[in-house]
């Protein structure tokens, strides 16, 4: 018995000794497992208590729960010392390190601009629509009131594609066709996409670009309707309830009549390099939807009208935030990229 106390002194102090002397968070775990660990030195002394009477069971027992406690307090209080340490320590942690930039993600500014976009339409009750980018002369043309040898085919400076009857659509217009053959009135879509012309690129125009196509069919739909919504949306997208818009008439094949609805310049009330001190801009392209395209939609046009509208989003985005080019959009130009993150 006497041996045995003896021993179990031995170990409290050789264990607290060496915690004490550890100079690392390894030698801790060292420490820990010879002494704490499933064969180490205390759990071995602690298993051969069933040797023992009663009597000094009750008597050690106690003692050597108290012991495994106390060492464990040690081992881990040591640990914490060195985490601490590791965080403070000048040696570990060199402030003047060479750290690498690190670039963040960030959502490119169409992401931005077609979420503004959409929640505008879609608050006013408008479905978002997609159509796709190759097109049929069908879709892009022929529906939209636009024949073979209609010379508004010339003005769209088309892609054609190799094989026979595709092209790159002109226009986010080829939504229509594809949103009224898959619904019946009312309707009112509103078709984000990016669209592709044939032609040189200078500041304000670009080969690929976007475009923004709103379509509303019902019964008895108005100019008025078609203003009231432009004149809303309009406001709403440039944060100005006081925007007001101005009607000039304007030629679109798919609509008659058609016209060109210019925004009062959001920046200015007397002038200014933005509306190039004439106080509008010119925003929208728009009118009541043509019969032809509502019939050749299966859309009796004796029974419904419609307005509808488009617009380039490059167009609104570069007035809205002053943006010079509009090669800029897909320039994958970092500096201006972040400018919108
Ligand atoms: N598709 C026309 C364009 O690309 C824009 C447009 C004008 C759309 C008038 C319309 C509209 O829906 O009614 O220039």
């Amino acid at each position: 018995m006497k041996e045995l106390e003896n021993n179990i002194k031995k170990i409290k102090d050789s264990c607290l000794k060496e915690l004490k002397k550890a100079r690392s968070l390894e030698s801790l775990e060292e420490i820990r497992v010879a002494y704490l660990g499933r064969s180490g030195a205390l759990t071995e002394i602690m298993s051969t208590l069933k040797t023992l009477s009663l009597e000094q069971k009750r008597t050690l027992g106690p003692d050597l729960n108290e012991l495994k406690k106390q060492l464990h307090d040690a081992y881990e209080s040591r640990v914490s010392e060195f985490e601490k340490k590791n965080l403070s320590s000048d040696a570990l942690f060199d402030v003047t390190a060479y750290k690498p930039h690190q670039m963040h993600g960030s959502l490119h500014i169409y992401t931005h601009i077609i979420e503004q976009l959409t929640e505008i339409f879609i608050s006013m009750g408008y479905t978002i629509a997609d159509g796709p980018e190759m097109e049929t002369e069908y879709y892009n043309f022929t529906t939209l009131n636009i024949p073979d040898d209609h010379p508004a085919r010339d003005s769209h400076d088309t892609f054609w594609l190799s094989q026979p009857d595709r092209l790159l659509r002109t226009h986010t217009s080829s939504v229509q066709a594809h949103s009224m053959e898959q619904a019946t009135p009312p309707l009112a879509i509103f078709a984000p996409g990016r669209c592709y012309r044939n032609e040189a690129t200078d500041a304000s125009h670009d080969f690929m670009f976007t475009q923004g196509e709103g379509l509303f069919v019902d019964t008895n739909v108005s100019m008025s309707q078609l203003l009231a919504t432009a004149r809303t949306f309009l406001q709403h997208f440039f944060g100005k309830e006081d925007l007001k818009i101005r009607v000039r008439p304007g030629y679109f094949p798919f609509v008659e009549p058609g016209v060109e609805i210019d925004g009062s310049c959001p920046f200015c009330s007397d002038g200014c390099s933005v509306c190039k001190h004439t106080k509008w801009i010119e925003l929208l392209g728009a009118g009541l939807v043509h019969p032809n395209v509502l019939r050749a939609n299966g859309i009796d046009p004796e029974k419904y009208s419609g307005f509808a509208f488009g617009f380039g989003i490059e167009r609104l985005a570069m007035i809205k935030y002053g943006i010079n080019d509009i090669r800029l959009f897909h320039s994958a130009h970092i500096p201006f990229l972040q400018q919108f993150a």
